[in-house]
């Protein structure tokens, strides 16, 4: 369950906002950075310190690609499928990436060592085909330099 510190955290952000739902995404950020994800159980409580039902709180988690509504993996690959991405060769790099991993878009690999996952614009569309590696933005990449760089991941 949250702990007293961040129940804290999400009773004073509820505080910031005009209504609870502003507060949601900060407070289910919040709950990923202590836990690593956001279980059902945290959803629940989430709800509960808001007021708010918990089918909204589920609705907005799973909604959003980076609140991981289950475990990830040790490192979280962001690769970008955009339109910029996509015309300077990101099907070929996804490609190459899932094959480098065993996993397709969407999934973690069974030791739990990379999740990757297929998202929007990275804001970097002068760096296409482009990708997030943890917090480090890569590219333009290769195929081959994309498959290298999630390979060297322990
Ligand atoms: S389309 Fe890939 S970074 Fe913008």
């Amino acid at each position: 369950m949250l702990s007293e510190a961040v129940k804290r955290d999400i009773e004073a952000l509820r505080g910031r906002y005009p209504v609870a739902q502003s507060a949601l995404i900060p407070a289910l950020l919040r709950v990923q950075e202590e836990q690593g994800w956001v279980s059902p159980e945290a959803m629940a409580e989430v709800g509960r310190l808001l007021g708010l039902p918990v089918e909204v709180v589920a609705e907005v988690a799973s909604f959003y690609t980076l609140i991981f509504t289950e475990p990830p993996g040790r490192h979280v690959v962001q690769l970008c499928t955009n339109v910029s991405c996509m015309l300077s060769g990101a099907e070929a790099v996804r490609e190459r990436v899932e094959r480098a991993l065993g996993i397709r878009a969407g999934q973690t690999t069974p030791d739990g060592r990379v999740t990757l996952l297929a998202v929007e614009c990275l804001a970097a569309c002068d760096q296409a085909p482009c990708m997030i590696v943890d917090q480090q933005r890569h590219g333009p990449l290769s195929p081959e330099e994309a498959a290298r760089l999630v390979e060297e991941l322990d």
